[in-house]
């Protein structure tokens, strides 16, 4: 390293506050500090201000019904349709040529598609789905890779008010029939395989698998030719080729259907406490206005610029940041197969530049990812077109942070810290890029409209400087209205904990820890609940525990997250054998392989380890605190008050023989 740039990697070590760039400012969406006072005087009827960025089929008659809350209902009365607001308006404006999508495929090749190209696309997928008898309010399932076919068929579902449930293409075949039997889905799209590393990777045979363990009659399943291969010979008596229904439906034209504004867009499952993932509903009017107005504020995106959230749409980021938020902005929005190091560890970087990229929204994973690779990669292309980088998902390290901020923005980008959930639909807690000082690591203020609080066990504001837990204690657009077929569920999990349900004072608890500073600044320090964070994908332990207690000659089983270098989180398994199973070589093997099969190679775990028992309080309670100590290899604390305080040892040597 030259002197020079020792001078400058010290000098940006040491700083901890960073000004938004000027060039930055001059330009930006948002730039007047007044606005989260100007939210805060005229609640809630400050949030018209993102119910007025979309068109509006009947004009809403209230802001926020709160009469049931917290069943909250927002813009009541309005009707709207989605796909309109994201593909027609913007043709009837004259951005009929404008790019919606521009797709690159893992294996380089390209797609554009104009607001005039998706339009027609979704027209015809929409009268397709129709012919096929999907009516309004049928839930579609859609269990597809990031190819153009997954948006299209997103908003087609849209256009006819047919919620779309979208299942992560690496999920596996259980994990499909779980979430189209809580659905109670009778169609499916999905597509004969995608490409990962240049290997075609085959997709059908986990849907058909999957198909067979769903309880109620599934009527048709679309399936897309990605591979190129000749599908006809392999589609079972109702499944068809998205080609041929596409092509006899080529130039149709279909209405947009009016939605209610709280009639349900889609449905997206996300792993909880227990086993059984979690329905979170969201609805047409306010999920769109959320989105829309914070991919205005915080990704400061204009329809002119070239946008690139890099997440798996397959997750509710993918959603919120790649299709919808971008899309109702009439924006072009990029979309990529593949994987960041394949052919090359500058793939990414190529993207950027050849699409003249101008805001980039990633992962905290990705960037030490990056970070590891090294920053020759980045600098082998031209990323002066970047104006904004975005993080989201996990907790970002300050020097993590800081390299993005050096060798990905030049020194020239803000970055914006983004800390929401699947729950919230959007943005939370994070600096507006053109208003904000940015302190690296934390994600920064409330956004405006947003009461978001640090408070300690008994829902009291915890001073400066001091941790506790996140609530939420004012109800906003983009909010889950509830789990699916699961109210119950749904006020015992976000609303029991702080709500004071006699004076109808609803807070909403995300089970998140955080840790509030002087200037009123959040650092989120990560779940509180049994979910882990494995590369910003959000796991269940206990999903994965239940897979792993399923395996013969397992008796017993714990699943902790431990800390992870690159992974920020990774899964680990403590499990007991059953008698006469102890010397098995393959345990472990198929330890990993029966979560696989339940849930999918992300969930895979850094280590499976065995001992004859589990660290247990004398009540028999495990104690996942220590065995997440000894995964991340923390020192131990007080192990006195276990009933088997000898195991911990023999525990934390085996980890560390590993
Ligand atoms: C974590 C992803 C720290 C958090 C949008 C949350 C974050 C969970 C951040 C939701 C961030 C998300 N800083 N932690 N900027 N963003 N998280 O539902 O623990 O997949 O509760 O939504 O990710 O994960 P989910």
């Amino acid at each position: 390293m030259s002197q020079e740039n020792a001078n400058l990697e010290a000098r940006l070590e040491e700083q901890d506050a960073f000004e938004p760039p000027e060039s930055f400012v001059e330009q930006a969406n948002v730039t007047d500090p007044g606005v989260y006072e100007e939210f805060e005087e005229n609640w809630p009827e400050c949030w018209e201000r993102a119910a007025d960025l979309l068109s509006w089929d009947e004009e809403y008659e209230t802001v926020l019904e709160d009469d049931d809350a917290p069943f909250y209902e927002w813009f009541t009365g309005g009707t709207l349709n989605a796909s309109y607001n994201c593909l027609d308006r913007h043709v009837e404006e004259g951005a009929k040529n404008r790019a919606a999508i521009k797709w690159e495929g893992e294996l380089g090749e390209t797609r554009t598609y104009t607001y005039g190209d998706l339009l027609n696309e979704v027209e015809a997928f929409a009268a397709t789905l129709r012919d096929l008898g999907v009516e309004e309010d049928d839930v579609v399932t859609l269990y597809l890779p990031m190819i153009p076919e997954l948006p299209i068929a997103m908003l087609a579902c849209a256009r006819i008010g047919a919620p779309h449930a979208v299942v992560f293409a690496g999920f596996s075949a259980d994990a499909l029939a779980t979430r189209m039997n809580a659905a109670e889905s009778e169609y499916l799209v999905t597509c004969d395989g995608y490409y990962r590393r240049g290997d075609a990777l085959d997709h059908i045979s986990k849907a058909n698998e999957g198909l067979e363990s769903v309880e109620h009659d599934v009527s048709d399943v679309v399936v897309v030719d990605r591979l190129g291969d000749d599908l006809s010979h392999s589609l079972g008596s109702n499944q068809h080729d998205w080609d041929e229904l596409m092509a006899d439906h080529e130039g149709a034209s279909v209405e947009p259907v009016s939605r209610d504004a709280e009639d349900m867009l889609f449905l997206m499952y996300t792993s909880g406490t227990t086993g059984q993932p979690k329905g979170v509903k969201h609805t047409t009017g306010g999920y769109l206005a959320y989105t829309a107005w914070t991919s205005r504020a915080v990704l400061d995106i204009k329809p002119e610029d070239t946008y690139w959230c890099s997440a798996d749409i397959g997750w509710i980021t993918g959603h919120s940041y790649i299709v919808y938020g971008p899309l109702a902005l009439g924006t072009t929005t990029v979309m990529y197969e593949g994987t960041p190091d394949y052919p090359e560890k500058d793939r990414l970087w190529e993207i950027v530049e050849e699409n003249r990229v101008d805001i980039f929204y990633t992962a905290p994973t990705a960037i030490r990812a990056f970070m590891k690779w090294g920053a020759e990669y980045p600098e082998r292309c031209d990323l002066s077109s970047l104006r904004l980088l975005g993080t989201v998902g996990e907790p970002i390290n300050p020097r993590a942070w800081k390299w993005y901020y050096k060798h990905i923005g030049n020194e020239k980008c803000p970055i914006v810290d983004t800390w929401w959930q699947t729950e919230t639909g959007g943005m939370m807690i994070t600096t507006l890029p053109g208003v904000n000082t940015m302190k690296p690591g934390s994600a920064g203020p409330p956004l405006p409209g947003i009461d978001a609080r640090v408070v300690d066990a008994e829902g009291e504001e915890v001073s400066g400087g001091e941790a506790g837990y996140v609530t939420v204690n004012n109800p906003w657009p983009g909010m889950l209205r509830t789990l699916y077929n699961n109210d119950d569920r749904f006020l015992s999990e976000y609303w029991a904990e702080y709500s004071d349900e006699d004076a109808d004072e609803w807070v909403y608890f995300p089970e998140d820890g955080a840790k509030l500073d002087d200037d009123g600044y959040i650092t989120i320090l990560g779940r509180v609940d049994d979910v882990i964070n494995v590369s910003g994908h959000r796991l269940g332990t206990m999903e994965i525990e239940s897979a792993v207690v399923g395996v013969e000659g397992i008796a017993e089983a714990a699943v902790v997250g431990g800390e992870h270098e690159v992974k920020g989180e990774a899964v680990y398994v403590y499990a007991i054998p059953e008698d006469g199973y102890e010397d098995q070589d393959d345990l472990d093997e198929r330890a990993s392989e029966a979560i696989d099969t339940s849930i999918g190679p992300i969930a895979r775990p850094e280590e499976v380890i065995f001992t004859p028992e589990l660290p247990k309080t004398r009540s028999g309670k495990i104690m996942r605190r220590l065995l997440e100590d000894i995964a991340s290899g923390n020192e131990l604390g007080d192990t006195s008050t276990l009933r088997n305080p000898e195991i911990v040892d023999e525990i934390a040597d085996q980890v560390e023989a590993e």
